[in-house]
């Protein structure tokens, strides 16, 4: 859930609500959003800014909106952090802790908060037409920002230069600042250091490769052991990529690789073999894409990026549940758009390769990780599941619902999860493993409104090889929105849907044969 501040923005029209309105996830009190920007963890609380139009519900008056969190399921708005003016929009960045007082903005009893965003310069500037990187500072603990007067800090005369992502980089040399950004139109990540994040020098680039059909934007490079073994730390390159995702759209890629403070260089196994992923030929097109690495394969998670300085060396992404395609028609006023729940990232070996696992986090405040036991619908253990369907417990309006199946589907051809539906089982969401295919899908097709915009009526799919032949699911529900993480979140699909009022059934089933039901638990969060 959201709480509001103050009543920041003049013009704005007063609060409203719509049983759209997600539980567990972020949104706006009444006005556009889009992707995360700056996250960073900070004297106990988790900052999210984010692009947002102040002044209307659909893309436009780029500028950071701000919301805090202590758990990353309840936020509370702010007023806007870094406005957009007549002379600059206010587009995607990141926020760093300038704990050695580097930029000489802070003190190092009182470091700075430091923001490195893109200044896409308009027509009352000098700069008119380009895009190049800004910064912008607060010493308050992130609640005020001041604009540096000496931005731009780093432009390339550009007009697709964009979205800097900063971090502390330790090399054997000592440490430096190092960003990440992207030159969108030619599918390069940027990579630059610097002293003082004020002066920039340059270091390398990275693509393209794998998914270049579309503009890369929102990039971000990390570390993670794999596996937990300190001893095989891999990198981490996250490339948003508009169109041309693998569920068409915006979407997610990733590659796991080596960076030695100048260069990233990509595991062989992260590459996709060379068949052309940006070919005109739609199918070797889709082949190839399904051979790279997606945070999401669903058509609603875009421009996910990670939180600076999360505790306990956890490493937390968070992304915005839309996409271009149809981004500005959501059926939802007067805000539109949520972010994704935030969720924690590691590094697994699946046969052989480094991949990223995700868990949503779901910790209530007190309580530590894990779920709310007093919520807990329905726990089950072992039983068969044949020819009849089970019916789950209703999903709560104003609440998310969290299901954890564990299921062999043994002798059966497909196991369906009906979410959002109707009594007469015509309508829902529906996710389906379809054993032979080895393919987990969610067709939200039938599914509340679809009309709102041509390319959202649609089928996600994702490859997914059962381990010891058991179909592991943590879904999430809430509001108008499905995330699926599966095997332990090495698979994961998010998609948005918009049921109609009232369509709140939950059936799971087994077509074909017999399935074993191993684990069946469902509980509410609010
Ligand atoms: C990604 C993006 C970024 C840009 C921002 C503008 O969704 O296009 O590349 O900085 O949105 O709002």
């Amino acid at each position: 859930m959201s709480t509001f501040l103050d009543a920041p923005r003049p013009g704005t029209p007063p609060a409203g609500t719509s049983r759209f309105r997600p539980a567990i996830h972020f949104t706006a009190r009444n006005t556009w959003l889009n992707d995360p920007n700056g996250l960073v963890f900070h004297d106990g609380l988790y900052h999210l800014f984010f692009q947002n139009n102040p002044f209307g519900s659909a893309w436009g008056n780029m500028s950071w909106g701000h919301a805090t969190s202590r758990d990353l399921m309840h936020w509370t708005e702010h007023r806007v952090a870094i406005a957009c003016d007549e002379a600059e929009d206010i587009f995607s960045g990141s926020v760093v802790v300038d704990r050695g007082n580097t930029s000489g903005f802070g003190t190092t009893a009182a470091p700075a908060l430091v923001a490195i965003y893109t200044s896409a310069y308009k027509a009352a500037s000098e700069y008119n037409g380009t895009q190049a990187q800004s910064l912008a500072y607060s010493t308050d603990a992130g609640m005020t920002w001041r604009r540096y007067d000496e931005n731009p800090v780093l432009t390339r005369d550009s007009a697709h230069f964009r979205d800097p992502k900063v971090f502390r980089y330790q090399g054997e040399q000592g440490a430096c600042w190092v960003m990440v950004a992207v030159e969108a139109q030619h599918q390069k990540v940027v990579l630059y250091r610097s002293e003082d994040l004020k002066s920039w020098d340059f270091l390398s680039e990275f693509g393209p490769a794998n998914a270049d059909a579309g503009e890369w934007e929102c990039p971000d490079l990390f570390p993670l052991s794999v596996d937990g073994d300190p001893d095989n730390t891999k990198w981490v390159l996250i490339v948003n990529v508009n169109p041309g995702a693998v569920a068409g759209g915006s979407g997610g890629q990733y590659f796991v690789g080596h960076f030695d403070g100048v260069r990233f260089v990509p595991d062989a196994g992260s590459l996709a073999a060379p068949t052309g992923v940006s070919s005109l030929d739609a199918s070797a097109s889709d082949a190839a894409l399904r051979q790279c690495q997606w945070l999401d394969w669903g058509r609603d998670c875009y421009a996910s990026v990670s939180f600076s300085e999360a505790p306990d060396g956890r490493r937390i992404i968070i992304g915005w549940m839309n996409n271009w395609d149809y981004a500005n028609e959501l059926p939802t006023a007067p805000w539109r758009s949520s972010m994704t729940l935030a969720r924690e990232v590691r590094l697994t070996a699946v046969n052989g390769a480094a991949r990223l696992a995700q868990q949503p986090v779901l910790a209530r405040p007190g309580e530590g990780a894990g779920l709310d036991a007093d919520a807990e619908l329905m726990s089950m253990g072992l039983s068969e599941l044949n020819g009849e369907a089970l019916r789950l417990p209703d999903s709560v309006p104003g609440a998310a619902q969290v299901i954890e199946i564990l299921i062999s589907p043994g002798g059966a051809d497909r196991i369906d999860l009906r979410i959002f539906g109707s009594s007469d089982a015509a309508h829902g969401a529906v996710l389906s493993y379809y054993t032979a295919r080895a393919e987990l899908s969610l067709d939200r097709r039938h599914s509340g409104d679809t009309g709102f915009h041509t390319k959202f009526a649609s089928v996600e799919s994702a490859p997914l090889v059962l381990e010891h032949g058991v179909l592991k699911l943590l879904i999430v529900v809430d509001a108008c929105s499905v995330e699926v993480f599966a095997q332990d979140g090495t698979v994961v699909l998010t998609d948005l849907v918009f049921p109609e009022a009232g369509h709140l059934q939950t059936w799971l089933s087994a077509e074909g044969g017999p399935a074993t039901v191993l684990k069946l638990a469902v509980s509410t969060l609010t």
